[in-house]
């Protein structure tokens, strides 16, 4: 027996079932022309069950059938995808051929399987070639990088420098997740790959503004679905991008606000503490392999107290900071140097070299943050002269992180940066002597 489709709205369709119930989180099927799929999203006691209206499809009416399909949506997984650019269900964004589904996974929304406070027993630091980045935030395997800021700072260029600069070394496989940005940026991201031969290693899935929210919000969970394939099934260490982690966040909001669900504090809706935690607790290792992210974190209105900016913070090893303020003085990564933060700098992990001069860079920048009133009131002239000299450190520090992104040389003309990480910490030490 089929359900009848009662009632049509853009995204929700609710369709009476007499009998033989969908389950929640399966693919149900209207038997228009287009086959459209839905998204039982939840049933209520009277049978009707609410569907996601997947692909946004306009051609389903009242009154038509529709069949259980007895599956949950489902991703090609497997070397298939690599150098593919690809939606929330593995469908083709860069007009190639369809994915084979004989290696599939099924499982895009569910828990995640393990425990999460797994961590790599080997600390492996990753080298990006970012000063400001292999110094404050280091990029530990298995670990989180959050880069937080708000429209226009910088961070989907930072994203796009990290990918180029790691991925390049074979370090097993690199994805992009594209959620809720720019269309073109997705299309640029690609550009950038192919020139520098990273599509080899790299898959992208993208479900971008032009999407609906249901694409959205699923699109970082088919990816999570492809990391763990390639983690569990053949032990890689996946590196996982995502731009931008609060667009999926919102995605969820707009969903549940569709749903007629009511919201609670700061206006997001009552599960954003979940649906954050379930998704960031799939994004990590195991003993079979490991999972390190990259994840762009827009705040909104410049807000950073912001609920859902915080609660992503929270689940990060890492957090860079990037600022207008600091943009508009045209320094470039725009890194806020005091809010930027890890758990990660410590003598266990960075060494006691690189320990040490970070304690000593960060207490010297926040005598700076104080100094610079001062100089601003009375003039750089009338501190006494270790104020002045670490003051001018200070300056050169900052100058010192900045970074000629290679991604950007395209643009401005300007060959890109690579700093090994014993460059790094030798131009520091150079500074502070
Ligand atoms: N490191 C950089 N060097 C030069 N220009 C940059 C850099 N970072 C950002 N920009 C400029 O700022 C614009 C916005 O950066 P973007 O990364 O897209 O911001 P966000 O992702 O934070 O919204 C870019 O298109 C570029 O023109
Ligand atoms: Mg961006």
């Amino acid at each position: 027996m089929a359900g009848i489709v009662q009632e049509v709205t853009e995204l929700v369709i609710t369709v009476l079932f007499d009998e033989d119930l969908p389950k929640i989180n399966e693919l149900i099927e209207v038997q228009n022309e287009q086959k459209s799929k839905l998204l039982v999203d939840s049933i209520d006691k009277n049978g009707i069950v609410y569907g996601l209206n997947v692909r946004s499809d306009v051609t389903i009416v009242r009154g038509q059938e529709v069949k259980r399909l007895n599956e949950p949506p489902q991703v090609p997984v497997g070397e298939q995808i690599i150098g593919r650019v690809l939606g929330p269900f593995g469908d083709p964004l860069d007009g190639l051929a369809p994915l084979s589904d004989q290696i599939k996974r099924d499982k895009i929304i569910k828990l995640p399987n393990q425990s999460t406070s797994f961590k790599p027993p080997k600390i492996e630091i990753l080298e990006t070639g970012i000063k400001v980045i292999d110094f404050f935030t280091p990029f530990v395997k298995g670990r989180k990088i959050g880069i937080i800021g708000g429209a226009g700072v910088g961070k989907t260029v930072l994203t796009m420098e990290l990918i180029n600069n790691v991925a390049k070394i074979d370090r097993g496989l690199a994805m992009f997740c594209g959620i809720g940005e720019r269309i073109r940026e997705g299309h640029e991201l690609w550009e950038t790959l192919k020139e520098n031969d990273l599509l080899r290693n790299t898959a992208m899935f993208l479900a971008e503004t032009n999407e609906n929210p249901i694409q959205r919000s699923l699109v970082g969970m088919t990816s999570a679905t492809v990391a763990e394939y390639f983690r569990d099934e053949l032990g890689k260490d996946v590196l996982f991008f995502a731009d931008n982690m609060y667009r999926y966040v919102q995605a969820k909001n707009e969903l549940s606000s569709i749903l007629n669900q009511v919201p609670n504090e700061g206006g997001y809706g009552s599960t954003l503490f979940s649906d954050i935690k379930i998704l960031e607790d799939r994004l990590s290792s195991n003993d079979k392999g490991s999972i390190t992210s990259v994840q762009t974190i827009y705040i909104p209105a410049d807000d950073i107290t912001d609920p859902a900016v915080s609660l992503i913070q929270n689940e990060m090893d890492s957090v860079i900071v990037l600022s207008r303020k600091v943009a508009e003085q045209g320094i470039r990564p725009a890194v806020d140097l005091n809010l930027t933060s890890s758990s990660l700098l410590t003598p266990e992990i960075v060494g006691e070299r690189h320990y040490l001069l970070s304690v000593e860079v960060q207490s010297l920048l926040k005598k700076y943050q104080s100094l610079k009133n001062i100089v601003a009131i009375i003039g750089e002239s009338e501190l006494s002269p270790k104020d002045r000299s670490d003051f001018q450190k200070a300056l050169k520090l900052i100058n010192n992180f900045t970074h000629h992104m290679n991604v950007m040389t395209k643009l401005t003309g300007l060959k890109g940066d690579y700093f090994t990480r014993e460059q790094t910490l030798k131009s520091i030490e150079e500074i502070l002597i």
